[in-house]
């Protein structure tokens, strides 16, 4: 999965590599930065996303697609296909961009939309990266883990570099007798959960 990224997939996340950098360093409002996860965050998702169970691979959050990226991967190496929501529409368009570009539309589904209008739909889960505002974690949390079929993974940015903001969920989370769960202190912090 690693070994063989292909050229189209690497440029790509270079380019994003180079404008969140930008970003960042240029003071931009929040809303319009790209605050996409570091690649060794990118790594840790492609992981899980592969050894994860059959069922749906979805990710809520897709900004200009960095950690979708990541996903193809695992996809491609599985056999399997994502769904990402965004809900913005400058960001969708620069995800469609990213995913014409880097040429795996043939593995992922870019929905514009807000995921919470859509999570009734989203059917058995195998796999879920959550990355999106941090006040709608909870209602996410809640929407998407009754989803999760036996063994499915949920993983949610943000537990460390946000842990006050979310603490309500993280203690949920934690204490959920649903879930078996622990935070992993790489990148922005990753709260894993898999389901019992
Ligand atoms: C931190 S960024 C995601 C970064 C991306 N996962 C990456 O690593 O490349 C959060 C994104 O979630 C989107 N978002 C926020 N609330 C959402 C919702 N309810 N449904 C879908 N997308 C949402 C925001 O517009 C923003 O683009």
């Amino acid at each position: 999965m690693f070994h063989e990224i292909p050229k189209s997939v690497l440029e790509r996340m270079h380019v994003l590599e180079q404008i969140d950098a930008q970003d960042r360093a240029s003071g931009k409002v929040r809303l319009e930065r790209l605050r996409q996860v570091p690649p060794e965050t990118g790594r840790f998702i492609a992981l899980w996303a592969a050894a994860s169970p059959s069922g749906s691979i979805i990710e809520i959050g897709t900004s200009a697609g960095y950690s979708t990226l990541w996903l193809a991967l695992a996809c491609r190496a599985t056999g399997r296909t994502l769904t990402t929501y965004e809900i913005l529409a400058p960001k969708a368009r620069l995800a469609r961009e990213t995913f014409e570009q880097a040429e795996v539309l043939d593995v992922v589904n870019l929905v514009e939309s807000d995921f919470l209008q859509h999570s009734v739909e989203i059917g058995d889960v195998g796999f879920c990266f959550l990355d999106a505002e941090k006040e709608v974690y909870e209602a996410c949390y809640e929407q998407v883990v009754p989803k999760l079929v036996t063994g499915g993974i949920l993983i949610a940015d943000n537990a460390l570099s946000h842990q006050e903001d979310l603490q309500p969920m993280l203690d949920r989370a934690l204490a959920d007798p649903r879930v078996d769960a622990m935070i992993v202190p790489i990148g922005k912090g990753e709260l894993v959960c898999r389901k019992r």
